[in-house]
């Protein structure tokens, strides 16, 4: 299942009680950037816990064009063989980013200040999606670009020879745009500064600072100050990825809407610019604990418990929160349908540019199995139908994107009939073990 080929429909049927570990795969934002700091450090660093969906390989791959060494161990233990800031080569194809945004974007940023020229595609879904986010800083670095309309891949970007450090206020809250800034101030001489009004995930300023760069965050008002000073050389590291709470959502929210479920989901990261959907979900009343709370590689992290909720409420999700859970839209849509009352979801225009547009999937398929949803460019409602009265039996496009596909396969397991996707095949580029895990718990998913 590549997410490239033939479509693979797939159905969820309404489950038994799902009970059970659900040890989720590793976080696929930590997993691209410890391939792409590993690859910009000089000598072996060693990760283990990597996930190995579609879009991360894709990203390993592109750091052995680029001249790191990339060696797969097995059972998700790799190591990556650097070539130190400012040692890229230039690749002699063209660099595939498949489905994965994250790998396009923050391979941009590191090359665009190498003396290199890279062309850059990826599969249908990414060729749609903007790329100008990315390319207006870099080019104030010095870097050319030249795309198809609309900033659109494929893509080529001449990396700037003779960088020039920049202060750029990123215009959109983005953790991509905010790191590829970051990751082309690596070889610009001097301080690069970026400034985000909305705090977003701050996986790559805690793994800079873990590298070795020199790195300071500081509030200020006009926002969040980062600023990077140039050309370190950055110390290979071992690190231990944690396991992905937006891969962990899948699960939870599962147990939450199937009558007599029970589920453990062990080892999840809660840094609280990813963890807003976990408290969304108990603001909702949800049966959801956080068991043996503790610190692991500098983050809190906890198992999540997650019991069937038949009494969830509607609520309005914070907008300042959407940051923290804009990847969990989707699911989240599914559990409100399953809740008393209108969910509403404001804040969140981000969602129009992901792997798909995510508010118009979901809107389509949720309809499509009897729920009412509204909406407008950057908020959207969902009217629950309560705990037993989902209808279901409905086709929904997946449009390319793991998690509105996933979402749907969750939705039939609590809705009165089968509810299908058109096309399961892009949920291995984040989880591609979803369906034996989901399986192994009492989810019944077939291909049909
Ligand atoms: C990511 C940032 C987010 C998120 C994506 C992963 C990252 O995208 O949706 O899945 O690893 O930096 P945006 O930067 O577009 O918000």
């Amino acid at each position: 299942m590549s997410g490239h080929g033939t479509p693979i429909p797939m159905t969820s049927h309404r489950a038994a009680p799902l009970s059970g570990v659900a040890e989720v795969p590793g976080d696929k934002s930590i997993s691209h950037r410890s391939l792409i700091l590993g690859a910009m450090a000089i000598g072996e660093t060693k990760i283990s816990g990597l996930l190995e969906g579609d879009d991360v390989l894709d990203t390993a791959k592109a750091m052995q064009a680029f001249g790191a060494e990339v060696v797969n161990h097995g059972g998700g233990n790799w190591s990556v063989f650097g070539v130190g800031v400012g040692g890229f080569a230039e690749p002699d194809q063209v660099i595939d980013c498949g489905n994965s945004g994250t790998g396009v974007r923050l391979i941009m940023g590191c090359m665009a200040t190498s003396p290199i020229t890279v062309t850059f595609t990826g599969d249908a879904s990414l060729n749609g999606r903007p790329m100008a986010r990315v390319t207006d800083p870099l080019a104030l670095f010095g870097a050319k670009t030249v795309g198809r309309k609309g900033g659109r891949l494929p893509m080529t970007i001449v990396g700037a020879a003779e960088p020039t450090p920049v202060r750029y206020v990123v215009p959109v809250p983005s953790a991509q745009v905010k790191s590829a800034v970051l990751l082309a101030g690596l070889n610009a001489p001097g301080q690069t500064v970026v400034i985000e009004k909305e705090a977003t995930r701050d996986h790559s300023e805690r793994m800079l600072a873990g590298f070795g760069a020199e790195i300071t965050v500081a509030d200020t008002e006009e926002g969040r100050e980062i600023t990077l000073t140039g050309q370190p050389e950055l110390k290979p590291q071992v690190i231990a990825v944690p396991r992905d709470p937006s891969s962990a959502a899948f699960p939870v929210c599962a147990a939450l809407i199937t009558p007599g479920s029970d589920v453990l989901v062990p080892g999840i990261g809660l840094n609280p610019t990813r963890a807003g959907l976990f408290y969304t979900l108990q603001d909702m009343g949800a049966d959801l604990t956080f068991e043996n709370m503790r610190e692991e590689g500098g983050e809190p992290v906890a198992d999540l418990r997650a019991k069937y909720s038949s009494a969830m409420k509607g609520i309005a999700v914070p907008p300042d929160r959407a940051a923290s859970m804009i990847d969990e839209y989707p699911v989240l849509s599914v559990v409100a349908s399953f809740a008393t009352g209108k969910t509403m979801m404001a804040g969140v225009k981000e969602l129009r540019v992901k792997e798909s547009d995510r508010i118009d999937a979901m809107a389509r398929g949720l309809r499509a199995n009897g729920v009412t949803v509204e909406e407008g460019e950057d908020w959207w409602s969902v009217e629950g139908l309560g705990p037993d009265d989902v209808p279901g039996g409905g086709t929904c496009e997946s449009f390319l994107d793991h998690r509105i596909a996933m979402s749907f396969m969750v939705m039939g397991m609590g809705a009165q009939n089968p509810v299908t996707v058109d096309d399961g095949s892009p949920i291995t580029t984040s989880f591609p073990i979803f369906e034996p895990l989901m399986t192994g718990l009492g989810a019944k998913l077939s291909q049909d």
